[in-house]
C-alpha cells in the first residue's frame, strides 16, 4: 500500500483526489501498489466534502508519519511549498508536483536532495499540464542531442489571441471577457506578462541542457502591446500571433526568450488555438516532434500529478533518472539573435524607414495613417539600432522563421 498525502486541497489538488479515486483500479494496476490518500493538508476545513476526515492543519503531522511515501504538492508559489518539499525529500518521501515556480526556482536542489535521499522529485505537470512532455525529455529522447524547444506554454495567453484573432478584438476587452468566465485570473500578470511561460521554458530548457537555465535570464515579453490591428497584417501575411516560449541551442550560443510571435499557417503551432498548449522539439536524430494536449485546468493537470505518483510506486526506494545539474547554463544575449520583424510605423515616417532599413517587404491593409512592413533577417541590436534612428515605431513583432 502506497499512503498519499496531497498539499493543497485547490483545483489541481482537489483533481489529484478525483483522478485517483476515478481511475483507482486502473492506476494501482500501473502501479502495482494500492493506493491510498491519507492526508490533505490545507489551511481551511472542508466540511461535507467526502474527504473532510483526511485534512490537516500541520505539516508536520505528515512529515512524522513514515507509512507516508509520497507527497503531491499542489500548493503553488515558492514558500512554503520549498520549505515542505525540501523536509519531505529530506526524510526520504518522494515528492510529485504541478508547481512551476517552485521547479523553475529550486528544480536541482531539490532532484539532488532526492538522488541522495532515494527518492524523486517528480514535476510532470509543471509544464504543458496533462501533455507529457518532462518524461518524454527524460525517457524518450534520451538519444537525441535537441537543439530547439519552440512552445506554446500559458492556456490563459493562447485562449487570448485566439479570441483576438477571431473575432478582431482588442487585447483589453477579451482579457476583461476571460476573467469573467473564470479563464484569467483576477490578477493576469504572469500570464499575460509571460512570466508563467517563462517558468515553463527554463524548466524544459534545463531539461534539454541537463543543466540549469535560470529563469532570470530568459528574456521575456507580454502579449499586452498586441492589438487588433495586429492581427489584421498578421491575416494579410497568412499568419496568427501567438506567444511562444523557446530556447535555441546555436553554435552562437544558448538561446532562450518568451515574446508574441508572427507564425505562418503552415507551422504546426498555428493550430495550435483556446486553452491547448503544445511544445515542438527538435533533435539531431529525430528532427521535429510535437507533444500536445491541454495545457491547464484541474484533471489535466492532476492526471500529469498521478503519473508520477505511479510512477514513485513503481520505483520503490530508487531514483528516477532526471537529467538537470546544478551547474547555469550560460543564455546569450538576445541582442545577438537573428531573425525577420514585422514593424508598423507611422506613415509620416515611411521614407526614414526605407532608409534605415533598406530592403523590406510593405504590407498593405489600408490603414492610411500606417506604413507597416516585414524587414530581412537581422540581428536584435541592428533592428533597435534602426527602430531608434528612425524615432520608434507603433509596434513590432518578431516573425518565426519556418
Ligand atoms: N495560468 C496557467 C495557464 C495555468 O494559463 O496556462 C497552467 O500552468
Amino acid at each position: 500500500m502506497i499512503h498519499v498525502a496531497v498539499l493543497g486541497y485547490g483545483t489541481v489538488g482537489s483533481g489529484v483526489v478525483e483522478v485517483i479515486e476515478t481511475n483507482k483500479k486502473d492506476i494501482e494496476k500501473r502501479a502495482a501498489a494500492r493506493l491510498n490518500i491519507k492526508y490533505i493538508l490545507d489551511l481551511r476545513d472542508f466540511p461535507g466534502d467526502p474527504y473532510e476526515s483526511k485534512v490537516v492543519h500541520d505539516y508536520n503531522v505528515i512529515l512524522n508519519d513514515p507509512e507516508v511515501t509520497v507527497i503531491c504538492e499542489t500548493m503553488g508559489g515558492v514558500h512554503p511549498a520549498y520549505e515542505f518539499s525540501r523536509q519531505a525529500l529530506l526524510a526520504g518521501k518522494s515528492v510529485c508536483t504541478s508547481n512551476k515556480e517552485l521547479v523553475a526556482s529550486h528544480g536541482p536542489e531539490l532532484i539532488s536532495i532526492a538522488r541522495e535521499k532515494h527518492c524523486n522529485y517528480l514535476f510532470e505537470a509543471s509544464v504543458g499540464g496533462g501533455i507529457p512532455i518532462i518524461r518524454p525529455l527524460n525517457y524518450s529522447l534520451t538519444a537525441e542531442k535537441i537543439d530547439s524547444i519552440t512552445g506554446i506554454l500559458n492556456g490563459t495567453t493562447n485562449y487570448i489571441l485566439t479570441k483576438m484573432d477571431k473575432e478582431g478584438a482588442d487585447f483589453e476587452e477579451v482579457l476583461k471577457e476571460a476573467q469573467e468566465k473564470g479563464y484569467a485570473e483576477k490578477n493576469p500578470e504572469a500570464d499575460v506578462e509571460g512570466y508563467d511561460a517563462c517558468r515553463k521554458i527554463a524548466i524544459l530548457s534545463s531539461l534539454m541542457c541537463s543543466k540549469n537555465v535560470r529563469y532570470e535570464e530568459i528574456y521575456t515579453e507580454g502579449i499586452t502591446k498586441i492589438s487588433a490591428a495586429d492581427f489584421v497584417y498578421a491575416k494579410q501575411m497568412n499568419k496568427s500571433i501567438k506567444l511562444l516560449a523557446m530556447s535555441r541551442d546555436k553554435k552562437e550560443g544558448f538561446f532562450a526568450m518568451v515574446a508574441p510571435f508572427m507564425i505562418s499557417r503552415t507551422h504546426p503551432l498555428y493550430s495550435v488555438n483556446d486553452v491547448f498548449n503544445a511544445v515542438y522539439v527538435h533533435g539531431n536524430m529525430l528532427g521535429d516532434s510535437m507533444y500536445y494536449g491541454r495545457g491547464a485546468g484541474k484533471l489535466p493537470t492532476a492526471s500529469a500529478v498521478v503519473s508520477d505518483v505511479v510512477d514513485c510506486a513503481r520505483h520503490p526506494g530508487k531514483t528516477v533518472m532526471c537529467f538537470w545539474e546544478n551547474e547555469d547554463v550560460k543564455v546569450a544575449d538576445i541582442e545577438s539573435d537573428q531573425g525577420k520583424f514585422f514593424v508598423r510605423v507611422k506613415s509620416g515616417q515611411k521614407e526614414e524607414a526605407l532608409a534605415a532599413f533598406g530592403s523590406l517587404a510593405e504590407i498593405n491593409v489600408g490603414i492610411a495613417e500606417e506604413f507597416a512592413f516585414m524587414t530581412q533577417v537581422m540581428t536584435e541590436k541592428e533592428f533597435n539600432d534602426r527602430i531608434e534612428k528612425i524615432g520608434g515605431c507603433i509596434n513590432r513583432i518578431r516573425i518565426l522563421s519556418a
